[in-house]
């Protein structure tokens, strides 16, 4: 099926939550990214799993976007459809071992202080941290010691050839900051995800959260970004390695290596893909010629990059 008759039927079922030629930049926690050919929101797990499945039919290129923090969008945008899930419906078991089943579109932060709210921690570590329930299990999001793969109980998952499926830890093949879906992205989508959790007072819960949030408000900065640019390698930090290169408050165009901590990429106001993919290669060839160390990206690239620049 051709992208025209793809985006036809999905009209007709979406209306107008499928829209054409979409600038991305605002849907991006860094505000920067050229347009999407069609983004359509998604607002249900049975939404989500009727596009996929259309998607799949159809061999049309796609990409689904959760909070948009984590990637960079190409200026020329994304070819294909941008599926944007805005699937967030949360249950909290409160039991003798409580959890939280959270569909993927759920904001995480917003998931963590909920369970807080109740008196349920093991998420404190998240509160702070942007992004999706589903886009934290793809990328095995952590902070502060946690990493959503020690609270993952179980996740329904909608795989490109098998369907509808409930995946225990083992299937994802965390990795720091990777997954199977995170290497091979085609393979299938989370829909929702059980998260463990544990009886705490609120009191506790958000004296941690708070100890969090001092601690990042002192060490990252505020303005517009995609996070932690690169992963930090073994036994080291990616932020002192640019750090002690020199490079803090590099810039080029309106992109800005943070003088607060250097794996922070700020956009400054305008700033491109291209300003940041030129801050990206400076960065990553210094700390080469200095340390001899190769930076690997944690943010992803989405939309029209060549196959190099996804190779990094
Ligand atoms: N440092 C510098 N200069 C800098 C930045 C850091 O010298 O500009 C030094 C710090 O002084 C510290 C060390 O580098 O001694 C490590 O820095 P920090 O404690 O800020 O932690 P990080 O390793 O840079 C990691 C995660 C963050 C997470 C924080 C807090 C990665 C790449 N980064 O940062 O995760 O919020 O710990 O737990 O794993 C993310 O993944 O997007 C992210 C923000």
């Amino acid at each position: 099926m051709n992208i025209e008759s793809l985006l036809e039927q999905l009209r007709n079922i979406f209306g107008d939550r499928l829209k054409e030629q979409e600038p991305l930049a605002r849907y991006t926690s860094a505000r920067i990214g050229g347009p999407a050919e069609a983004l359509l929101s998604v607002s249900s797990k049975e939404e989500l799993v009727l596009v996929m499945q259309k998607l799949w039919e159809s061999d049309v290129p796609y990409r689904l976007l959760g909070g948009g923090s984590n990637i960079l969008v190409s200026d020329a945008g994304v070819p294909g459809v941008v599926v944007l899930n805005q699937a967030r419906k949360v249950h909290f078991t409160n039991s003798h071992t409580p959890s939280v089943w959270a569909e993927s579109g759920a904001h995480l932060s917003k998931v963590a202080r909920q369970a807080g709210k109740r008196g349920l921690g093991g998420l404190e570590w998240a509160a702070g941290i942007p992004g999706t329930v589903g886009g934290a299990v793809v990328g095995n999001a952590g902070a502060h010691g946690g990493e959503i793969s020690s609270s993952l109980i179980l996740a329904e998952i909608l795989h490109c050839n098998e369907g509808q499926q409930f995946w225990e830890p083992p299937r994802f093949e965390f990795g720091y900051r990777s997954s199977l879906f995170k290497r091979q992205p085609r393979q299938g989508v989370v829909l929702t995800a059980q998260l463990r959790l544990e009886h705490k007072s609120v009191e506790e819960v958000e004296a941690t959260m708070q100890e969090f949030d001092e601690h990042r408000r002192r060490t990252q900065p505020r303005g517009p970004s995609m996070g932690s640019m690169f992963k930090n390698p073994p036994g080291d930090s990616a932020g002192r390695l640019i750090d002690a290169a020199g490079l803090k408050g590099t810039r080029v165009g309106d992109a800005e290596i943070s003088e607060v901590h250097a794996n922070f990429f700020i956009n400054r106001g305008k700033a491109t893909a291209a300003d940041v993919w030129s801050l990206i290669q400076l960065a990553r060839q210094k700390i080469k010629e200095q340390f001899g160390v190769r930076l690997e990206l944690e943010i992803e690239l989405i939309g029209v990059w060549d196959e190099e620049q996804k190779q990094l």
